[in-house]
């Protein structure tokens, strides 16, 4: 599989319960290394485009809603078979359905309120990080290295 990136959000329930470090520890007891980081507010705009994929879902408008509603970490994770090690580790869509000790299972309030997003295929990884990340923002190689 190799050395991948992927991209993941820390989603405002997350953040308001006060588990960001916690969800980075995770992340880095997985092997999965953050290389780019910011924390910001979404506009209505970023997060409808960012989500533009479920447009026509009924949980759409919602899903803006509640991805608005505060602050959101926003990261690249890099590491073997990244993509699919984040998707595992943050556990199923519903933690009603969310293996024990995952992310989700652990934190999510509902299917919605869920703590993190994280792409789920090599072609969304690429358009997601490049939808928030300008290559520049990201680590070099040679720092990325040194870890
Ligand atoms: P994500 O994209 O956030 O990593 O989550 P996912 O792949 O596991 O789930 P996806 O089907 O892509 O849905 C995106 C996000 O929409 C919200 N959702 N709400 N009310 C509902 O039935 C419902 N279903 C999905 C969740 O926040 C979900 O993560
Ligand atoms: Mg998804």
């Amino acid at each position: 599989m190799g050395i991948e990136r992927t991209f993941s959000i820390i989603k405002p329930d997350g953040v308001e319960k006060g588990v960001i470090g916690t969800v980075i520890s995770r992340f880095e007891a997985a092997g999965l290394k953050p290389i780019a980081i910011k924390l910001k507010r979404l506009s209505q705009a970023e997060a409808e485009g960012f989500y533009a994929v479920h447009k026509e879902r009924p949980f759409f408008a919602d899903l803006v809603k509640f991805m608005t509603s505060g602050p959101v970490v926003l990261m690249v994770l890099e590491g073997e078979g990244a993509i699919a090690k984040n998707r595992e580790v943050m556990g199923a869509t519903d933690p009603k359905k969310a293996a024990p000790g995952t992310i989700r299972a652990d934190f999510a309030t509902d299917i919605e309120k869920n703590t993190v997003h994280g792409s789920d295929a090599p072609e969304t990884a690429k358009v997601e990080i490049a939808y928030f990340f300008p290559e520049v923002e990201i680590l070099p190689y040679e720092w990325r290295k040194k870890r």
